[in-house]
């Protein structure tokens, strides 16, 4: 009998309390993202100069905001690696759920904004954010719907294969359009003229009327497919890789969604804009200093660190497959993080203004 099954004889012997101590607990992940947009209002105050003249204690304030507003979406990543250990009730199936979700918040929060837009619903997105984490809530606390557990090897469910060489190979075409992206953000430090050139030149590529129906599908495909994997393996016990592969998947599954929808539906399809430098960095306020665009920067640095993260889970899961060595197999992924980190530091620098 697991730790919980134990703790739970025991809190049955303590009656409801613990049992409800344990539901409530099990929603910390969801008040994480229900704060999120808090968080960036405390920032956007904390180094608005309307609010008075900058100060070494607002500028730690407002770090300290950023730092939390971006750290939301990890807290999750915790949450779901805490609850994955134990057996698992529908409750707790659910709850898992919930925690993978509550990774995606900087995602989902800009969808939110440029919904509403789209929409022209005249309605506050912190309300309608609220509302929604609310409602998530409640029907993770109280829906009696049994929830279907599953096996926690691949093996045990052959259907997984086919999805997971799909993903797989749409990931290696996916690559090269990522390397190419990031890239061109990184030589931002050079100046929105060099980052113009070189997205002249790539847009002649996945601008195509050929390659770009194709590409915005294949995304789209591997959006769907990798939705299907991590409501998969969200069902079975696992491991920190396999973890931090799912939550990194899930944030990336928003993301994806929302980038295209903010790029090609909401700046080119419906309001002509360009999305060229000054498109993404937010000008000419900035992403910094504008109320709106600051949910702009965790969006974009966990987007940058989380493509590559899950691509060096991919890469982890495949070396092992061929046999090497699990220290090196984990070293390999680390520096895929490490990696995956100080890029998007430098493409999130670049966007906010530095340059060499
Ligand atoms: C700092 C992070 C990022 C920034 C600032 C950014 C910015 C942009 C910009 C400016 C465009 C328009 C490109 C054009 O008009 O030619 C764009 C398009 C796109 N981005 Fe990103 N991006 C970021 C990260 C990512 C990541 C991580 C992915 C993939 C997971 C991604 C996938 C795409 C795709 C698929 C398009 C549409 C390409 C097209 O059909 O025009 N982006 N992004």
């Amino acid at each position: 009998m697991s730790a919980f099954e134990q703790s739970r004889v025991r809190s049955g012997d303590a009656g409801l309390t613990n049992t409800a101590a344990e539901k409530l607990r099990s929603m910390i992940p969801a008040a994480g993202a229900l704060a999120y947009p808090f968080l960036l209002d405390a920032f956007h105050r904390a180094v608005s100069p309307a609010t008075g003249a900058m100060s070494f204690g607002r500028l730690v304030l407002a770090a300290l905001c950023l730092l939390a507003a971006t750290a939301a979406p990890l807290l999750g990543l915790a949450c779901a690696y805490w609850m994955t250990k134990a057996a698992a009730s529908s409750f707790e199936l659910r709850a898992w759920r919930l925690a993978y979700l509550s990774i995606a918040a900087p995602p989902l929060f800009v969808l939110t904004g440029v919904g509403l837009g789209l929409l022209h619903i005249p309605v506050s997105d912190e309300l309608v954010w609220v509302a929604g984490w609310l409602a998530a809530c409640l029907y993770v606390l109280f829906s009696t719907k049994q929830s279907e557990r599953a096996p926690s090897s691949a093996a045990a469910d052959p259907s997984i294969t086919k999805w997971r060489v799909t993903h797989g190979v749409a990931a290696a075409v996916i690559l090269i359009y990522v390397a190419f992206h990031l890239t061109n953000h990184l030589l931002g430090w050079l100046g929105p003229e060099v980052h113009a050139a070189v997205m002249k030149m790539g847009r002649t590529v996945y601008r195509s009327s050929l390659i770009e129906p194709l590409f915005v599908g294949l995304m789209l495909l591997q959006v769907a497919v990798g939705v299907r994997l991590a409501w998969r393996w969200s069902a079975a016990p696992a491991d920190a890789y396999r973890v931090f592969q799912i939550g990194s998947g899930v944030y990336l599954a928003a993301f994806i969604v929302t980038h295209l929808n903010s790029a090609l539906v909401s700046a080119r399809a419906v309001h002509h804009i360009d999305t060229n430098w000054a498109w993404a960095s937010g000008a000419p306020v900035g992403l910094i200093h504008d109320a709106w665009s600051i949910r702009l920067v965790p969006h974009y640095a966990l987007g940058v660190f989380f493509v590559l993260a899950h691509l060096a889970s991919g890469l982890r899961g495949v070396l092992i497959a061929h046999g090497v060595a699990t220290a090196i197999v984990n070293r390999v992924w680390a520096t895929g993080l490490a990696a995956g980190g100080l890029v998007a530091v430098a493409i999130m620098s670049g966007l906010c203004g530095a340059r060499i």
